[in-house]
């Protein structure tokens, strides 16, 4: 075992700046009391409980649906089935407007029409939830089925290009005939990945606690997309955005499975049509039914090398499974566009519909499993080249994006390299595999690239209020999903407004402030922060006003000054300038605040920003049994300045922590005879214990982006990236055995 580290603390020492500072979780207290109340939680009078029934036919009609008994049983309050549902517009789906929070446009509920095994038939609701529960078991159905496009390798002639990957084109070709270069390349590696579905399991079972009031429509909701939620509700229902309300101040993780379902669509149409408030929160089971998740790929992957180990060609094409009524193609090739630099390059992805719950963003969606491509490919070429990992790596460093041919905002993975080696000390390491043995347990080392875009949303805005008694809040629809939002952001506020970290407040998760942007594609973080400095330059320019003539700020312009020391002082020089207080109370005024939307993000189109890492894993394999056990990971990373150490070792932890269960232990299991999920529970599917987590450690470079906003990226997503190879490298390097396709079960290895 490694020493731990611990994480690098930032700031300088002595100063009382409060970025770089591991202060503790904001919502930690009320956490750990069990105060902070979820969606689920929140006390409603008159509250009544639903229950989903779910269909048990991938695609055809309901011929009968009888809710005659289950109408009848105790408690029960309504039943909602086709048959009396309001009529509802389709969910817009996400990324085809700018509100869109829609998962799929599937009409919900709306006839007789089954779409995936699994989809919502009737909504029970009951006193209690039991009842609900027992109810809903009383639903009897008769279905009239038709065949269903299920499985992968059959609908694969079938595959299409998607209109676009997360707006980027599906195809890039760089550099002339690829495949030519790839025949006439000294050494070659070209193989098929494939990756199985993973289904969301965050802590938190989705859940909604649903008031109508009138026309007015409040949803305590478990949400990483307000905004888009209140956005895609009042069309769905046909109401004013303005008579929407959604509350979120808490979420027991989200990643990217926090979204805009059908199992609030129901809950709110039933709300309604029953004149009482309800309560829904999806069992184990209804979320792997109800909520998609990370769905199949199969990748190709071909490295053309020279013998100096440049490459001549780099190829990275599949498939993707996906429905025609959501928009997430799991952007596999997203790595190999911005990676590598290669003479030649061709990245082009299908999808392949499926008959099957939507899938959706999770962790990284198409980087995660990507890189275990990407990665397991690169280490095959090294190998191959008898090159070391590492120093392959080195030579494939692009001067400018390989895609795009943009400047790099800022890059330094190879730093992040130099430093992740030694401190897991990769130089013991045995290139030899099958070389290392511990009795009956092979060991093994292996190295993978981690990366992931940066990517800041528009359309924002933060309220920022500075009051007399020198504290401050800002105010932003944003989400905190355990991740350390309102700590984080409260630092950044604090020193960007010259203020103690206890003297200001971030408030979010509620629809009635000013607009958020989304809590996902690591997005979150700088796009508060890009909002907050707009809005405190114009606090800056009303402060000054406000000083008017008799203050030493007197003449001064807004580009002459700085925030510090709680008010404002001529840059550079703090005997030239007053206090907030000073300032407020010559102006009569008990606060001043400001909102001004954040701007667009141009940085995006101008530079290739991406953060990146480097992931090293020690594993031990048994030799008799074929077990994978990870005993130490250490994870180097570049991602920017960092705001709050604690909050991000938990992050990249957390990522990495997912990774070794997309690399060893997690596979939704899917008929594909009948489209069934056949693994919906926690005690089938395998998410890592702590048994299965060895010592994670986690260090940065901590080299602030000088073109993002704060020098900073966020952070959610890239500790998952590159896991999945780390831990196949390290397999094949104790074993001498190259496994193509997760999860690294014990079979496979026998
Ligand atoms: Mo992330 S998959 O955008 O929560």
């Amino acid at each position: 075992m490694s020493t731990t580290l611990e994480p690098p603390v930032t700031a300088q020492p002595g100063t009382t700046r409060a970025v770089g500072r591991p202060v503790p979780r904001v919502d930690g207290p009320a956490k750990v009391k069990g105060q902070a109340q979820f969606a689920a939680e929140v006390p409603v009078e008159g509250l009544t409980y639903a229950t989903i029934v779910s269909s048990t036919i991938a695609r055809g009609r309901l011929t009968s649906i009888d809710v005659s008994t289950a109408k009848t049983a105790p408690g029960v309050v309504y039943v909602m089935t086709h048959e009396n549902a309001p009529k509802l517009e389709p969910p817009v789906v996400m990324m085809t407007q700018p509100r869109a929070a829609g998962a799929s446009d599937l009409p919900i509920m709306q006839d007789e029409s089954i779409h995936w095994n699994g989809e919502a038939i009737a909504v029970v609701l009951a006193e209690t939830q039991e009842q609900a529960d027992y109810a809903a078991s009383l639903v009897r159905t008769t279905y009239e089925a038709e065949r269903a496009a299920l499985a992968f390798d059959d609908e694969k002639i079938n595959a299409r290009p998607p209109e676009s990957i997360l707006g980027e084109p599906t195809v890039v070709e760089v550099g002339g005939d690829v495949e030519t270069a790839l025949r006439d390349a000294a050494v070659t590696v070209d193989r098929i990945y494939w990756t199985p579905r993973y289904n969301h399991c965050a802590i938190e079972l989705h859940a909604a606690t649903v008031v109508w009031d009138g026309d007015a429509l409040t949803v305590h909701d478990a949400t990483q997309m307000l905004g888009g939620t209140q956005w895609t509700l009042a069309e769905i229902f046909g109401i004013d955005e303005a008579n929407v309300r959604i509350l979120s101040p808490f979420v027991g993780g989200g990643f990217g499975g926090k979204g805009l379902w059908s199992h609030q669509i129901l809950a709110i149409a039933a709300a309604r049509e029953s004149g009482r408030p309800v309560r829904i929160v999806l069992s184990r089971e209804g979320v792997f039914r109800l909520i998609g998740g990370r769905t199949t790929t199969e990748q190709r992957v071909a490295l053309g090398a020279n013998a100096d180990g440049t490459l001549a060609a780099l190829i990275h094409t599949g498939h993707a499974a996906m429905t025609p009524h959501n928009n997430c193609p799991e952007q596999f090739t997203f790595p190999a566009r911005h990676l590598y630099a290669a003479s030649a390059l061709r990245v082009a992805q299908d999808v392949i519909d499926i008959d099957m719950i939507a899938n959706t963003f999770m962790r990284a969606p198409g980087e995660s499993v990507g890189t275990f491509a990407l990665e397991s490919a690169v280490d095959e070429l090294a190998e191959k080249l008898a090159l070391d990992p590492i120093e392959l790596r080195r030579r494939l460093e692009p001067d400018v994006d390989p895609a795009s041919s943009l400047p790099f905002s800022s890059r330094h993975l190879v730093e992040a390299y130099r430093r992740g080696a030694q401190a897991f000390g990769w130089e013991r390491r045995s290139a030899e595999p099958r070389s290392q043995r511990d009795g009956e347990w092979l060991i093994g080392h292996g190295v993978a690239t981690a990366t992931y875009p940066y990517f800041r949303m528009p359309g924002g805005s933060a309220q920022v209020v500075i009051s007399a008694d020198g504290r401050a809040v800002v105010r932003m629809a944003s989400h905190e999903m355990g991740m350390g939002t309102a700590t984080a952001q409260a630092q950044f506020a604090a020193d960007h407004l010259g203020l103690p970290l206890d003297r200001v407040r971030f408030e979010y998760g509620d629809t009635d402030l000013p607009p958020g942007t989304i809590a996902g594609g690591s997005s979150q973080s700088a796009s508060i922060i890009a909002a907050v400095i707009a809005s405190s330059a114009a606090l800056v320019e009303q402060l000054l006003v406000l000083a008017g003539p008799k203050s030493p700020l007197a003449g001064l312009l807004t580009s002459d000054v700085e925030l510090r020391d709680g008010g404002v002082y001529a840059t550079g020089d703090r005997t030239r300038g007053e206090g907030y207080r000073a300032i407020l109370e010559r102006g009569r005024r008990d606060d001043v605040s400001a909102e001004v939307p954040a701007p667009d993000p141009a940085e995006m189109k101008r530079f290739s920003m991406h953060s990146y890492g480097a992931q090293f894993a020690e594993v031990r394999v048994n030799g008799v049994t074929g077990e994978v056990r990870v005993a130490r990971f250490l994870g180097s990373f570049d991602i920017g300045r960092i705001l709050n150490p604690k909050t991000a070792a938990s992050q990249l932890r957390g990522g990495i922590i997912m990774g070794l269960g997309l690399a060893l232990t997690e596979e939704t299991l899917f008929d594909e005879r009948t489209g069934r999920i056949m693994n919906p529970s926690l005690a089938e599917y395998h998410v890592p214990v702590h048994l299965d987590v060895p010592q994670i450690d986690v260090i940065w470079t901590d080299i602030p982006d000088p073109i993002a906003p704060g020098g900073v990226h966020g952070i959610g997503e890239i500790g998952i990236t590159g896991v999945g190879a780390a831990v196949a490298n390290a397999v094949y390097n104790a074993t001498g055995k190259r496994i193509y396709d997760l999860p690294i079960t014990l079979d496979k290895l026998l």
